[in-house]
């Protein structure tokens, strides 16, 4: 039987890949996306949530509208969070499935459910506090001494790292780092054949990267990290990732730091077998 999957979202190029990733992973049944602010506002988050889903065929999953913040990534994602290109995606004639994500986990998860988190950690955290449990919690965040927003903060811990402190004490999530997923890079040869209207996605992104590149210079092949998605995967096909026990705590500025909770790590992958994994499904 398929696993029930939810996943907690920014949209977000990456984002996007990810949810494709489950859209069209036979593994599991996706039974929701909820909403957060994060690499833009939740207004857009939302929007690109439903209209990636209609692009996906898949306008029977239902989209709740969680936390509002200060989006902080229009940089990397574009203004709209998916490179310009939103509006690009169909409409999805299905209106949003209400607001209270707390409500929505709590009436929807069942022992068997895993949610993945893929972006600020607020409405998790939210749904936590108000006693809802998470049998299985895929997280997207964090790095072990390294950051993408400050030298040690990692954005979706950076973005809510009241939130983020919450999760990790409360809910033993797995936690998939940046040490990992910046070592998955989906190159120019994985875009070139994955959906068009995926890889149409990136340009932004790619632009941000090439000139971080230029910066360090770096040779690496021009593409994308997929980060959401290699977290995703891990949901969608436990032992995906190898993971690996640390006592771990958050900062109060969203940095990843030795502490006394005991949380899984994705440390390593297969990311050869990971990329044609993921091209297969996306590829069409
Ligand atoms: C994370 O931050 C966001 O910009 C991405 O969507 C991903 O969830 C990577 O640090
Ligand atoms: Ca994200």
């Amino acid at each position: 039987m398929a696993t029930p999957l939810i996943i907690d979202t920014d949209p977000g190029v990456d984002d996007a890949f990810a949810i494709a990733l489950a859209a069209r992973s036979p593994e599991v049944e996706l039974k929701g996306l909820t909403t957060v602010f994060g690499n833009v506002g939740l207004d857009l988050t939302t929007a690109n949530a439903l209209r990636l889903l209609a692009h996906l065929g898949r306008t029977d999953v239902p989209v709740v509208r969680g936390s509002a913040g200060t989006g902080g990534a229009a940089d990397v994602h574009g203004e709209d969070g998916l490179g310009g290109q939103a509006l690009t995606l169909p409409e999805n004639p299905r209106p949003i499935a209400g607001d209270d994500t707390t409500r929505f986990f709590a009436d929807t998860i069942t022992p068997d459910t895993v949610v993945a988190a893929i972006g600020p950690l607020t409405n998790i955290a939210r749904a936590i506090e108000a006693g809802v449990e998470f049998p299985r919690l895929v997280v997207m965040g964090g790095g072990l001494g390294i950051g993408n927003m400050t030298l040690r903060a990692e954005f979706n811990f950076w973005a809510d790292a009241k939130a983020a402190q919450t999760v990790i004490r409360r809910a033993r999530p797995i936690i998939v780092p940046l040490n990992l997923t910046q070592r998955c890079v989906a190159d120019t040869e994985f875009l070139s054949r994955v959906d068009p209207v995926l890889s149409g996605l990136t340009g932004t992104y790619r632009a941000y990267l090439a000139g971080h590149r230029e910066q360090n210079h770096s040779r690496q092949d021009e593409g994308i990290l997929v980060h959401d998605a290699v977290a995703v995967a891990e949901a969608i096909v436990p032992g995906t990732l190898q993971l690996a026990v640390h006592g771990l705590d958050i900062d109060d500025e969203g940095a990843l730091v030795e502490g006394k909770h005991q949380v899984e790590v994705a440390e390593e992958t297969d990311w050869p077998a990971l990329r044609s994994f993921m091209e297969q499904r996306l590829s069409g």
